[in-house]
């Protein structure tokens, strides 16, 4: 035997796209742990396991960000926080029957939001990682009724499916999609907005859009980790919502990444580097990404001149 035989490579952090989710319920479960926290998912910390704290601590930092996970919880903590007051706006000014979470990972928002009981939530992923949830969540009690559907959503008749059997099942749907559309290529996701807009029940759609500069530096940090697991951001939109216009979307609401960060400004972040909030994590972004384009252009990338946060509706 040689001597490399018997040295084994630890596996990879992310060995598949689903990992990702495994990701970000650590980040939740941290957000969770904090005595201030913007939102509290009981579940998160048994969701994520031991995978996701591994992931989470393995991650190479972003520039700009503190070293370990706390140095970019407080980012999926605003992200969650925001789409947890979208969705609820849409559930209500639509009067939802269905929401259609589109790549759901490990989120346990019906089991944390208050819901009408009506409401049906649906669940489309990877079966892989839905089947892990469900036999977490087991015995828990949702708000209202959740169903899981195992679907590739890179696989235009396994959508068009999806889409046919929500469609026809419920009248106002709110389709989410937080943390896939990165995963997808430009083909799918164009696709996927027209095969949406063209359901007349599909009512709502809350969407983030990341643009090429923050894909491509957040890939010089995350990107070699999760190509082990195929799982490259692909899609950005040069032009933010724009992109989603032909394809039958018009907005209705838009929040930037920076003015969504410093609306919690009180809320602590204790990170590696000491206790830090918020939106000083967010000046401590800025200021990297400053250094590499310059402050005018740092300033309009993160303010979100081509926004963040969509809720869109039909044209
Ligand atoms: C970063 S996680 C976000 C999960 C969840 N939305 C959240 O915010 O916690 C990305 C999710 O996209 C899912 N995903 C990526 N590509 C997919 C595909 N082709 N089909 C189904 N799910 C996919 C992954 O399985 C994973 O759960």
């Amino acid at each position: 035997m040689s001597r490399n035989d018997s040295i084994t490579s630890p596996p990879p952090l992310i060995e598949h796209v689903s990992d990702t989710a495994r990701w970000v319920a650590f980040h939740r479960a941290l957000e969770s742990e904090r005595p201030d926290a913007l939102f509290r998912d009981l579940f998160a910390r048994r969701l994520a396991g031991e995978r996701g704290q591994r992931i989470a601590e393995g991650m190479p930092a972003l520039p700009g960000t503190y070293p370990g996970p706390r140095g970019v919880t407080w980012f999926f903590s605003v992200r969650t926080k925001v789409f947890d007051e979208l969705i609820l706006d849409s559930i209500q000014s639509v009067d939802a029957d269905a929401v259609l979470n589109l790549a759901a990972g490990l989120d346990a928002r019906p089991y944390r939001l208050q819901l009408p009981s009506s409401l049906v939530w649906i669940e489309a992923d990877r079966a892989e990682i839905l089947d892990a949830k469900t036999e977490v969540l087991a015995g828990a009690k949702p708000a209202c009724r959740v169903e899981r559907i195992g679907v590739d959503l890179a696989d235009a008749r396994a959508r068009q499916h999806l889409f046919d059997q929500v469609g026809s099942a419920h009248e106002r749907v709110v389709v989410v999609t937080e943390g896939l559309l990165v995963y997808l290529a430009e083909a799918s996701v164009g696709s996927l907005a027209n095969e949406l807009s063209t359901r007349v029940s599909m009512r709502r759609w809350v969407l983030e859009s990341v643009v090429p500069e923050v894909l491509k530096r957040n890939m010089r940090a995350w990107g070699s980790v999760l190509a082990q697991g195929h799982a490259e951001w692909k899609f950005a939109s040069p032009n933010g919502f724009e992109f989603f216009r032909p394809h039958g979307w018009s907005p209705k609401v838009e929040r930037s990444f920076f003015a969504e960060a410093r609306r919690f400004p009180a809320v602590s972040t204790a990170t590696n580097g000491g206790g830090s909030s918020v939106s000083a994590n967010a000046q401590n972004l800025l200021k990297a990404v400053a250094a590499e384009i310059g402050l005018g252009r740092a300033i309009k990338l993160l303010h979100g001149e081509r926004g963040w946060v969509h809720l869109i509706m039909r044209n």
